[in-house]
């Protein structure tokens, strides 16, 4: 398996339905402007036996990060601004649930985002998971902001130390 860019051309993202509307709306309308303006890239997971059908995807982009929203330890870490790698959304078709495609969008995310932080590094990674998805990512080690529940961040060194 492998993710590949967005191609509105050739992915079909009207059939596209992963139960939250915000998030199929957000493929569908928004995700190629985003792209070809360069604020944003969007990554796909295509069905093997055919390819314009979408399993899922995730939206990968940097985002600032309110240091005092950080817990002590990684504050004194890190006293001045930062920025952090951002999984903006990440989103598996109900057709496709629960048979591991989430983690398998999740880890792929991850190690592109580590990737790109050994060219120009940011020391944390942060997602946005609203739709009652936090616990999903608290399994995979990242923890919440302490200013907002559906907020949550995971360092750089632990992506890098469980791909080890
Ligand atoms: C959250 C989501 C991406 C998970 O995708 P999935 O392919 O069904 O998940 P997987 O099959 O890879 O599940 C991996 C593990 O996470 C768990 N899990 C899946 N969805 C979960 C959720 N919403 N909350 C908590 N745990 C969840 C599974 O039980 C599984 O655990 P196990 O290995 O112990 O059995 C998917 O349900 C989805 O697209 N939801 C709607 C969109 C959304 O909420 N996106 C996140 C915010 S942008």
């Amino acid at each position: 398996m492998r993710t590949v860019l967005l191609d509105k051309a050739k992915h079909d993202r009207n059939r596209f339905n992963c139960g939250v509307e915000p998030l199929n709306n957000y493929l569908k309308f928004m995700a190629s402007q985003q792209a070809k303006k360069d604020n944003t890239r969007t990554f796909i997971l295509e069905d093997e036996a055919n390819q314009s059908n979408i399993v899922g995807f995730y939206t990968l982009t940097m985002t600032p990060v309110d240091l005092n929203a950080l817990p002590d330890k990684l504050q004194k870490k890190h006293p001045s601004s930062i920025s952090g790698g951002l999984i903006a959304r990440l989103a598996v078709d109900e057709r496709y649930k629960g048979k591991g495609k989430g983690e398998w969008l999740l880890i792929d995310a991850l190690k592109k985002l580590l990737q790109a932080s050994n060219t120009v590094g940011f020391p944390i990674v942060v997602v946005d998971a609203k739709h009652g998805a936090q616990q999903f990512y608290e399994k995979y080690g990242f923890t919440a902001f302490r200013d907002a529940e559906n907020k949550l961040f995971i360092t750089i060194a632990d992506i890098r130390s469980s791909f080890d």
